[in-house]
């Protein structure tokens, strides 16, 4: 079939400078989730309406597989449709979507086109207040057409029955519709829910068909209703995380905005923030209010709470945080500990490593069984370029040291505390850099002066 999606309004009451289907929901836009809907129903062609913001829509969402259609200017969803009719197979049948209902679960799609097979089918959903909605309007159960809520009767404006927008049609008889569509209505627009009458003129029969749940029909105008479906999503994609048996301490505080991929027995506490593509190993635990970025995390490792963690890959059995930071580029082996205050950027730590407290690992390749003192800090920047530090397997390098990179500490090496290396540090020696203690037997405190 042709799949069209209308997304041309303007959306004035998101009260925003970005087009309104480009606002996201569960940290996508909401036109791309329509798209991938679109998709997994395996269209022979998906076609996007756009006008307002129509540069924007399109530089953010292109794909090859997308044709693109702008309709300007907005004369309603039937001149939306009209504008499209050149690019329409009229040999398969064509399902209508809005770019601002971005819920709407594939399987409902796939239930309104078997319920229209060789017909005209419309998704309806009975709502306990229709106002604003056009209304289904039958005779003896049939369908016969839709009045929109400018354009009803007062009888009319009491059916319940609504139309959500998302039709199926077949091509050819659809396009001898629109082309007699007329703007005589309270609106000046041009529907195209007329052309549901226009189709029990011709003898056909509309076929009707309903969500599983109300929400898939919603529509997003406001950012309330935003910020509602945004809510549905979520409580959605955490039911989907129990149901897998994941244990979530509270489904009702966490987010989700991208895929979250759990092994067995992982746990997470509350207000954590999953963002991109991340993967949790079995018995994982992540606590309470840390935010995870294009993460992989390994087998039985546990993450303190308010950890944040920002494309990396940690190993199996680490123990983070609390308050650890991993940047992009982060590569942390097995059993590796990173403490709180702890920042790790663009470095591999290898197996057995430990950086406990209140240090900088920027841009250093960290062996085995390393173990990096409180406030350490690679200085990694000289201002222009950045270099690397390298510390070899075993070394302990003492608390409060500075590596000046470029520079390498060598296998089983010990730096002293407060060393600042600014050469090598040879393997399975003391180097320290420090001042020489000294004490003044007879120093005397100063005392305060009379005025
Ligand atoms: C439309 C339906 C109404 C239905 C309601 C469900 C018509 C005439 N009415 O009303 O029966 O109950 O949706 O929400 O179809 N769009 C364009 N170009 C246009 C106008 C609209 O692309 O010129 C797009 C919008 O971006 C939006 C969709 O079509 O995605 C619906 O437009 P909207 O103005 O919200 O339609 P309603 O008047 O609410
Ligand atoms: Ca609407």
């Amino acid at each position: 079939m042709n799949i069209l999606i209308l997304a041309a309004g303007q959306g004035k009451r998101m009260h925003s400078a970005l087009p309104k289907v480009l606002h996201t929901v569960a940290g996508q836009p909401m036109l791309a989730r329509v798209i991938a809907s679109a998709r997994a129903l395996d269209p022979a062609r998906i076609i996007v309406v756009v006008g307002h913001g129509a540069d924007a829509v399109r530089s953010r969402l292109d794909a090859t597989d997308l044709r693109w259609v702008t309709q300007s200017p907005q004369l309603g969803t039937g001149h939306a449709v009209q504008q499209a009719v050149p690019e329409l197979d009229s040999s398969v049948p064509t399902l209508i979507l809005y770019g601002d209902v971005p819920l709407t679960r594939v399987s409902t799609l796939q239930g309104l086109c078997a319920a229209a097979t060789g017909t005209l089918g419309v998704l309806t959903v009975t709502l306990p207040d229709p106002h604003g909605y056009g209304r289904i309007v039958r005779e003896n159960d049939q369908v016969v057409r839709i009045v929109e809520e400018r354009d009803a009767s007062n009888g009319e404006r009491a059916i319940c029955e609504v139309n959500t927008g998302i039709l199926v049609a077949p091509t050819r008889a659809l396009i001898g519709w629109l082309a007699r569509l007329r703007n005589d209505n309270a609106q000046g627009e041009y529907y195209l829910t007329d052309v549901i009458a226009m189709a029990v003129a011709d003898g056909l029969q509309v076929a009707t068909h309903q969500p599983a749940d109300l929400w898939e029909a919603s529509g997003v105008n406001s950012k309330r209703q935003l910020a509602e479906l945004e809510r549905i999503a979520q409580r959605e994609a955490a039911g989907v995380l129990l149901d897998q048996g994941v244990s979530l301490i509270d489904p009702a505080r966490i987010d989700i905005r991208g895929s979250l991929t759990c092994g067995r027995d992982v746990t997470i506490d509350i207000n954590c923030l999953f963002d991109g593509d991340v993967v949790l190993g079995d018995q994982v635990s992540v606590g309470a209010n840390c935010v995870l970025r294009n993460v992989r995390v390994g087998a039985g490792t546990r993450i303190e709470p308010f950890s944040h963690l920002d494309d990396a890959v940690v190993g199996e059995a680490c123990r983070i945080g609390p308050y650890a930071r991993l940047r992009p580029g982060t590569a942390l082996a097995r059993d590796v500990h990173i403490g709180n205050f702890v920042e790790v950027k663009a470095s591999l730590v290898g197996e057995g490593s430990k950086a406990n407290h209140l240090a900088y690992v920027g841009d250093a390749t960290v062996g085995a069984r390393v173990n990096i003192g409180a406030g350490t800090i690679t200085c990694n920047y000289d201002g222009v370029n950045k270099h690397r530090t390298v510390i070899e397997d075993d070394a302990f390098i003492g608390s409060d040291s500075q590596l000046v990179a470029p520079v390498r500490v060598g296998r089983g090496a010990t730096l002293g505390a407060g060393t600042t290396l600014t050469r090598d540090a040879p393997p399975d020696q003391l180097t320290v850099s420090r001042a020489k203690q000294m004490s003044v037997a007879a120093w005397k405190r100063p005392t305060k002066t009379k005025s």
